[in-house]
């Protein structure tokens, strides 16, 4: 189940047994999430992005189903050892931007999986981490997706085979090749398109005389925020289609296949419940201001002008406001609209003490959560 659909009187509960702001997450919907995949692409071995949500106990959950984790700092794989994953089999280094400390220490505890976009990361996990198994991550198109990835990361498939060689001529192994079509991936197409551009740089790398044995398929499996339509299944169903037209022999044999999925995992697991903590009328209009604000749960309101849904537990007549964090900054204001822009949203009539609960809250909201002004981040409750 989806908290977003808890009772009130449940998400009341919890609110006096714990206080606000609480993040109330769902362990069951993580294993869902995490099996629907699974399901969808099971040739498929998922490294779990704990970027989107690094939370201890949702972490041991994907332990428990079968999960590895992509990681991309020194914390990060601590945290994934932590709870329980092993640093070789099952961690992947997919920043392409590494401290090379931050190399040296994950090759000292086993891990030898990395992904590179350029020659200058090569030297560095040649240096640090001897011997390592690198992917190479391309740019691949990332229209339509809320987060444009390939803006900063990936190189030119131009220079995928230079690379490749670079990084044999470095004593590493080129194991394969990574992409990201996005995060929140609204077109499958995205997903076909980047395993067109993988299978050109497979056939040109052989000809080069490295054989590439495996693909990332990166994230960006998208997760129902207000109304958009999603179809993992069929999204999978088109992905294992395609793969299996360009890679796979007559016996379905192809090669190692690997993804990296984030937002999709846990963004529907969680809600964030918080609690008017004061009200104002600003030029005409109403302001409610909360225990949560933009520098805690709702940075991607600023970031990709996100939208939540959101439900209240009063029933008053509808009342327009201008949503609010409690920080001294006046960006901190999570109403916005799709420009970016302070808007008011109808909710039923709300006052002091009174609570909101913002629906798909847990993909990149406790993860990027700042303590600006002093302000703890939400706390945890697992309530199944
Ligand atoms: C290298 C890498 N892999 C996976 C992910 C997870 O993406 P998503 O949450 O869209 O599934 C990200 C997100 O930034 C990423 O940078």
């Amino acid at each position: 189940m989806n908290p977003f659909e808890l009772p009130i009187e449940t998400i009341e509960k919890l609110v006096r047994e714990h206080g606000t702001p609480i993040y109330v997450v769902s362990r069951k919907k993580i294993r869902e999430n995490f099996e629907m995949l699974d399901s969808g692409l099971p040739a498929v071995k998922f490294f779990y992005a704990m970027k989107a949500n690094p939370q201890h106990e949702i972490l041991e959950a994907l332990v428990a189903a079968g999960a590895g984790f992509d990681v991309a700092s020194k914390g990060e794989i601590l945290a994934a050892v932590a709870a329980g994953a092993h640093p070789k089999n099952d961690l992947i280094f997919a920043d392409t931007v590494k401290d090379p400390k931050q190399i040296a220490f994950a090759h000292s505890i086993g891990l030898d999986d990395f992904t590179f976009d350029n020659h200058s990361e090569l030297t560095q996990i040649a240096r640090h981490a001897p011997g390592a198994k690198v992917h190479l991550r391309i740019v691949v198109s990332n229209e339509g997706s809320v987060a444009h990835l390939s803006h900063k990361f990936g190189a030119d498939v131009a220079d995928a085979i230079g690379l490749m060689l670079q990084a044999r001529a470095l004593g590493l192994i080129p194991r394969g090749v990574s992409f990201h079509v996005g995060s929140q991936c609204l077109d499958a197409q995205r997903y076909v398109e980047a395993l067109d551009t993988t299978k050109d740089v497979f056939v040109e790398a052989a000809k080069a005389g490295i054989e590439l044995k495996s693909i990332d398929i990166g994230g960006g499996f998208p997760v129902r925020y207000i109304d958009e339509d999603i179809d993992i299944p069929e999204m999978c169903r088109t992905i294992r289609e395609h793969y299996g037209k360009l890679f796979c022999d007559e016996n379905g044999d192809g090669c190692d296949l690997v993804a990296e999925p984030g937002r999709a995992i846990v963004g529907d697991a969680m809600i964030l419940v918080t609690k008017v903590i004061s009200e104002s009328v600003r030029n005409g209009k109403n302001w409610l201001y909360f225990d949560d604000g933009t520098y805690g749960s709702f940075m991607e309101v600023l970031l990709y002008k996100m939208k939540f849904p959101w439900r209240t537990n009063t029933n008053g007549p509808v009342k327009e406001y201008v949503l609010a964090g409690p920080t001294c900054d006046s960006i901190d204001v999570f109403s916005r609209d799709g420009a970016g822009e302070i808007c008011g949203v109808e909710l039923p009539q709300m006052h002091l003490d009174d609570l909101l609960i913002a629906g798909s809250m847990g993909a990149y909201t406790f993860s990027e959560s700042t303590r600006f002004n002093g302000f703890e981040p939400a706390k945890f409750v697992f309530w199944d």
